[in-house]
């Protein structure tokens, strides 16, 4: 056994809800707590020094001057395995273009699918693995990845082999999940519903037998798939045996309700729910989640996290770091700043980020700081925990810990 400390606070978030609203008294401080570790899950959190002279014969690992200690965060959303760089598309929209224009003139997700498949996979492994570093300094140790700018069965294999293969050079979780139905690509001859049954007959079986991925999601919206096909799809990869997600309700309303109607483990973005649809949210078990990068990346409104908290919903929060809509990456940056503008606590924010993320990915076994659960932390240099927020993600995270051992 290990016995890491001392922390002036450890913040174990064990005890709150997965779903709802959440005041701050919810949040158990420990102070100057301790984080005992056996067989790299948590056996106990307690005092510091109670938990020393409990037990005897144990490693000590002293933690230097003043630190706090939460569990790390997952991050549930995002498209980090990508080729290419949509810096002008970010221009022109910031210049007044529509995307129908942007698109037209060559950019848009089809520019970030003709990179993806152009780029090498040794080029495409470098970046993603980059970009997982970059999550894992902020403290993030789950985070699941989405294929979607491959578009056909040797691209979209390409991406998720990569994943698999950056899983054998981090310590973090990755999560992959198969969104070829991202958009119908430039180059399928047919109609949508075709492009559908080609993603069912010709690429999750090979995903499924190369074991790849066990989620599907689909892009939901005028520009890309309808309510109604998307229904019928996502049913059958259902019966396929993949656990869903979805795009929803971006810039119009009416397919969250799909993704109730067909069990989604999470409906994502939200943006435009109607109030109407928060409820029916509200009532399931599908993670509501917002995606504030993308909101802050395109300059459109915040999902409505508050209503969808008060009405009851799973609220996470996650990065979409993406190529187009939302390029920061910064999960910490952007959640804080959701919650100036939804008015969210900082309990809200932080089960958004760990354990009420984790469960939109089938992850009941992290996100908290409680005996028996996946020893994943991070520390912060402070006194503390409201500044992590309140510095909006300039707060560096100082050391990262995966099954109880510090990876950064
Ligand atoms: O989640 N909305 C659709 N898909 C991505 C954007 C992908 C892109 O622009 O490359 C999103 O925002
Ligand atoms: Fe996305």
């Amino acid at each position: 056994m290990k016995l890491i400390g001392p922390f002036r606070q450890v913040i174990t978030l064990a005890n709150i809800p997965l779903r709802g609203k959440l005041s701050d008294e919810q949040i158990e401080i420990i102070e100057d707590g301790g984080i005992l570790i056996s067989q790299n899950k948590i056996h106990q959190i307690g005092n510091f020094e109670a938990l020393k002279s409990e037990n005897q014969n144990i490693e000590i690992e002293e933690i230097e001057g003043m630190q706090i200690a939460l569990p790390a965060f997952t991050d549930s959303h995002t498209h980090i395995c990508f080729g290419g760089n949509r810096a002008n598309d970010f221009a022109m929209r910031n210049a007044g273009k529509t995307y129908l224009e942007i698109a037209e003139s060559g950019g848009g997700i089809w520019s970030s699918v003709q990179h993806t498949r152009n780029a090498s996979e040794q080029e495409l492994l470098k970046t993603l693995v980059e970009r997982i570093d970059f999550l894992i300094a902020l403290g993030i140790t789950t985070i699941e990845i989405k294929s979607g700018y491959g578009l056909d069965v040797e691209n979209e294999l390409k991406m998720l082999r990569i994943i698999k293969r950056a899983q054998q050079q981090t310590k973090a979780t990755l999560v992959p999940t198969c969104l070829s139905a991202h958009l119908k690509p430039r180059d399928f001859e047919g109609s949508n519903e075709q492009y559908l049954e080609y993603i069912l007959a010709e690429i999750l079986p090979k995903v499924k037998e190369e074991n790849l991925a066990k989620r599907v999601d689909i892009f939901i919206e005028k520009s890309a798939f309808q309510p109604e096909e998307s229904k019928a799809f996502l049913l059958k990869t259902k019966n396929l045996g993949f656990e869903i997600a979805v795009h929803a309700d971006q810039f119009t309303p009416g397919s969250s309700r799909v993704a109730v109607e067909v069990g989604a483990k999470s409906a994502d973005h939200l943006e435009a729910t109607i109030d109407e649809d928060i409820e029916f949210l509200a009532e399931s078990d599908t993670v509501a989640t917002a995606l504030p990068g993308a909101s802050l990346g395109l300059g459109e409104k915040f999902t409505p996290a508050r209503k969808l908290l008060d009405a009851g919903a799973i609220l996470a929060i996650a990065s979409d770091w993406n190529p187009g809509s939302a390029p920061m990456g910064n999960l910490i940056t952007q959640a804080s700043i959701l919650a100036t503008f939804e008015k969210l606590t900082t309990a809200e924010v932080l089960a958004g980020i760990t354990f009420r993320s984790a469960f939109a990915l089938g992850l009941e076994d992290r996100g908290k700081l409680k005996s028996g659960l996946k020893a994943d932390f991070v520390t912060f240099k402070t006194n503390n925990f409201q500044n992590i927020l309140y510095n909006q993600g300039s707060l560096k995270a100082e050391n990262v810990y995966i099954d109880g051992e510090k990876v950064l």
